[in-house]
């Protein structure tokens, strides 16, 4: 079955719902404002306030946390405007909250209607939409975008990597006994998804605009978890529907062909596939780790209790586990059973690890990463030599690499400093005629003259 149809959180606001069991996004959240703030404050700065900030939360879901992360936001641009004297022209917000089709928006925008009537009249004023869609998938049109964020979204896949199928036996990710081609096969499609994802933004950020990624990863190079199992919560996920198989409580091949589409990315692959692809810059990445029991920022302050954080890390789990589960295994298994005997088996891991070694062992380790859109987009189609449509397009399909070589040489010919946003961002819109124009070198000039008006007027507006 299509993903995107089964694919979403535990609905409504109840007991088992990700509403009431995202504590750990929330705190893992917590920890990339300062990378957000630092992000927001050099996009104002290079680029001046705005009237109206288009932003997108991509993989929203149908919790609290993204309206935490709206109201950060507003606080953030809100206090970036009194500091700058700007405080009379505040900008306009427009939030995007993205999900795929069967996230729980109803819940979601109940929750929104509360956040509006307790935010008063004195901040930002805040408009907000939800959009259905994939984030594999275009969303928004070209250049309507100044800034996206996503949190603890861009580890799920586009699909089940092909090739995995009845290969992985009774792991359900990439798990130490996993096979070479299982893990090839994972590697390959998140590099394929997280590409096109960056692909897509491009085209929907505008230029100067920037991006905020955190994502749950891993911090050792090999994917299998030879010695460290930074995703153990799924690992004895598998462990218990394997013990339910021994005891005939779950079908052997309903387990062999259960995988899910997630996986953990290790830093160096994110900077590998940011600079293959070319769209974006990557400014600045950051790696941390949280316990995976962690519910609230006090979380040093508590009294470990195994049962207790058993009990936790096992309803987080279950929030975002449960659809899936019950869609492929369906009325044969018993899901509040599976559970509960998963419950105590964390309980038993977590207490083991907290008796043998440090408390960081239990990690689910995470990165944010802020990238600004990279020029070599507008070097795309400020410097054509080539009139020939089909080779522009063939490149422009390419992710950059040629265009980026030969950009660089053109870009000293031109004399434009090319960390001019202004300039940049209007003839970007020009993009698109420019790879259809016949003839590429009236195309150009009109480029030029244009950039020469707009460095003027940017002069002028500088006094
Ligand atoms: C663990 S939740 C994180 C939600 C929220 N950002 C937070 O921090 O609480 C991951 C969300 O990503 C969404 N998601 C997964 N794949 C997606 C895709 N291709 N497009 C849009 N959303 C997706 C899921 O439906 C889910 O709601």
């Amino acid at each position: 079955m299509e993903l995107n149809k089964i694919l979403h959180m535990n609905v409504g606001d109840g007991e088992t719902s990700y509403a009431n069991n995202s504590g750990l996004q929330k705190v893992i959240m917590s920890k990339t404002w300062s990378v957000l703030d630092d992000t927001l404050k050099s996009m104002f700065t290079e680029n001046g306030f705005l009237k109206c900030m288009k932003m997108a939360d991509l993989g929203c879901s149908s919790g609290p946390n993204t309206l935490f992360l709206i109201s950060h936001i507003m606080d953030t641009i809100q206090d970036l405007c009194k500091h700058n004297n700007n405080l009379n022209s505040l900008p306009q917000l427009e939030v995007l909250l993205n999900d795929l089709p069967n996230n729980d928006f109803n819940n979601l925008f109940k929750l929104l209607s509360e956040f509006c009537q307790n935010n008063g009249k004195e901040k930002l004023e805040l408009f907000v939409y939800g959009v259905p869609g994939s984030f594999y998938d275009r969303l928004f049109p070209s250049n309507s975008l100044h800034f996206a964020y996503t949190s603890c979204s861009l580890h799920w896949l586009s699909k089940i990597p092909e090739g995995v199928g009845k290969n992985n036996k009774e792991n359900i990710h990439v798990a130490v006994t996993s096979p070479p081609e299982v893990l090839d096969a994972y590697v390959n499609q998140f590099k394929m998804d997280f590409s096109r994802f960056l692909r897509l933004r491009a085209e929907e950020i505008t230029f100067g605009g920037r991006m905020v990624l955190v994502s749950i990863g891993r911090s050792s190079k090999d994917p299998r978890p030879f010695s460290k199992d930074e995703y153990a919560p799924i690992t004895i996920l598998s462990q218990t529907l394997s013990d339910m198989v021994a005891q005939g409580l779950v079908k052997e091949e309903d387990l062999y062909s259960f995988n899910m589409p997630v996986y953990t990315p290790y830093p160096q692959e994110i900077e590998a596939i940011i600079s293959g692809d070319g769209s974006f810059n990557l400014d600045k990445m950051e790696v941390f780790h949280v316990p995976c029991d962690a519910q609230y920022d006090d979380y040093d302050d508590m009294v470990f209790d195994k049962f207790k954080s058993g009990k936790i890390v096992a309803d987080c789990v279950r929030a975002f586990t449960e659809p899936m589960l019950a869609s492929h295994f369906g009325g044969s298994i018993n899901i509040d059973g599976v559970y509960d005997i998963y419950a105590k088996k964390l309980a038993q891991h977590l207490s083991k690890e907290r008796l043998s070694s440090s408390l960081s062992d239990t990690v689910c380790c995470g990165f944010v990463f802020d990238s600004s859109k990279s020029l070599v987009k507008v070097d795309k189609f400020i410097w054509l030599e080539e009139p020939r449509k089909d080779k522009l397009l063939a490149e422009a399909d390419d992710g950059g690499r040629n265009v980026k070589k030969r950009a660089k040489v053109d870009k000293l010919n031109c004399g434009f400093n090319n960390t001019d946003a202004a300039i940049f961002t209007r003839l970007r819109t020009l993009y698109c005629h420019t790879i259809v124009a016949d003839d590429l070198n009236e195309e150009r000039e009109s480029i030029l003259d244009l950039a020469k008006k707009f460095s003027n007027e940017k002069m002028k507006a500088h006094g």
